[in-house]
């Protein structure tokens, strides 16, 4: 058995290395992501392990089953970038890393959340200019704020319990009703309705191409004045656009922005030579009451050493018994 994985950066290499002496299996290690012109380099492996918050290469799963590659193990939670009916067509199985740390992003939507009530941005630029003075910028305080949580699963539970410990007001929605969760009464019925009651809106949902922006500008219309987004999940679930003039309008508070509608060609590049030719997003992160960052919510070493650790171990399982506990797409 022997592996293949792409998009490897510096700080997984010892996790790789570590896991195949320890389980006496060859890992193939490509810097880049996947791309049609290194797709070939799979050829003679059983798995690909991948990672990238891009589009996959169309031709993806026919290539890889022209190979007889029976297994793609990603190193990350969302496989919305992926085409898993044609995963099924050539019977592919693909498994993800569901838990390598909520703790991680459920923290950060918090901490970037700290940013924006407390005029961080603002107070940074003046410190820049040796202007020390504190008026106008009050800021608010979490314990009297009404949090609205979008998606109650593992991130979500964990903001949960962290916004409990600043004793905020917790209220939240989610087509799947977790029972402990009901029990404390936090499910509002519609999204709608949600919106309309909380102080701060952070989603902790899955993307989706299909269902197009869950927060458009009428959903935007329907929150308070004044009130804060929160995405750390994925950026095809706001409408950048209208986000960028609610934000201008004052409409809106502020956003903490992990992820970004146009982010890929963008997010984990460096642009210093080119710079970044996409306007919106270079208004939006000029914005006082932005905080931008380049999807780095997962980003800490737990998580890091999990997802490739659990991706493995995934991939060593489907090959060795035709599954595993990770299995999003079944062959
Ligand atoms: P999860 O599967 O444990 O929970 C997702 C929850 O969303 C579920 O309870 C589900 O019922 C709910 N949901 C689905 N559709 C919904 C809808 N239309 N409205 C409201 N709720 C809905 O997933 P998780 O581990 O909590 O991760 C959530 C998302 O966070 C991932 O899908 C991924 O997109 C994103 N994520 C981002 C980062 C980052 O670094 N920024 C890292 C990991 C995950
Ligand atoms: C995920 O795990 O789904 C993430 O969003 C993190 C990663 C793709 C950067």
């Amino acid at each position: 058995m022997k592996f293949i994985a792409y998009n490897v950066r510096q700080d997984e290499r010892a996790y790789f290395e570590n896991w195949s002496q320890e389980n006496n299996i060859e890992i193939k290690l490509v810097a880049d992501e996947v791309t049609s012109k290194n797709l070939s380099l799979s050829k003679g492996y059983d798995a690909v392990i991948s990672f990238q918050t891009g589009t996959y290469p169309a031709e993806f799963f026919e290539t890889l089953a022209s190979y007889g590659i029976k297994d793609v193990s990603i190193r990350n939670v969302g496989v919305d970038n992926l085409d898993l009916a044609e995963a099924k067509k050539y019977e592919i199985a693909v498994t993800n890393v569901p838990a390598y740390s909520p703790n991680a992003i459920a923290e950060f939507s918090v901490a970037i959340l700290l940013q924006l009530l407390r005029n961080q941005n603002i107070f940074r630029k003046r410190m820049a200019a040796n202007d020390y003075r504190w008026a106008p910028f009050v800021g608010k305080e979490i314990r009297a704020l009404t949090i609205g949580i979008v998606g109650t699963g593992r991130i979500g539970k964990v903001a949960i319990d962290i916004y409990k410990g600043f004793g905020a007001k917790i209220l939240a929605f989610d087509p799947y009703h977790d029972p402990k969760l009901e029990s404390e009464g936090i499910y509002i019925d519609t999204l709608e309705d949600l919106v309309a009651k909380v102080d701060v809106l952070t989603l902790h949902m899955p993307g989706s191409d299909k269902d197009g922006h869950l927060i458009d500008a009428k959903m935007i219309e329907k929150m308070k004045d004044g009130a804060y987004i929160i995405n750390t999940a994925r950026g095809s679930l706001i409408d950048a656009k209208a986000l960028l003039t609610a934000l201008k309008s004052g409409k809106l508070g502020g956003a903490g922005l992990d992820t970004y509608e146009f982010e890929t060609p963008i997010f984990n590049h460096d642009l210093n030579e080119t710079g970044v030719k996409d306007e919106l997003f270079k208004e939006l992160v000029a914005l006082d009451n932005v905080v931008m960052t380049p999807h780095i919510a997962f980003y800490t070493e737990t998580a890091v050493e999990n997802m490739v650790n659990i991706a493995l171990d995934s991939a060593k399982s489907v090959i060795e018994t035709g599954t595993a506990p990770t299995l999003v797409q079944t062959k």
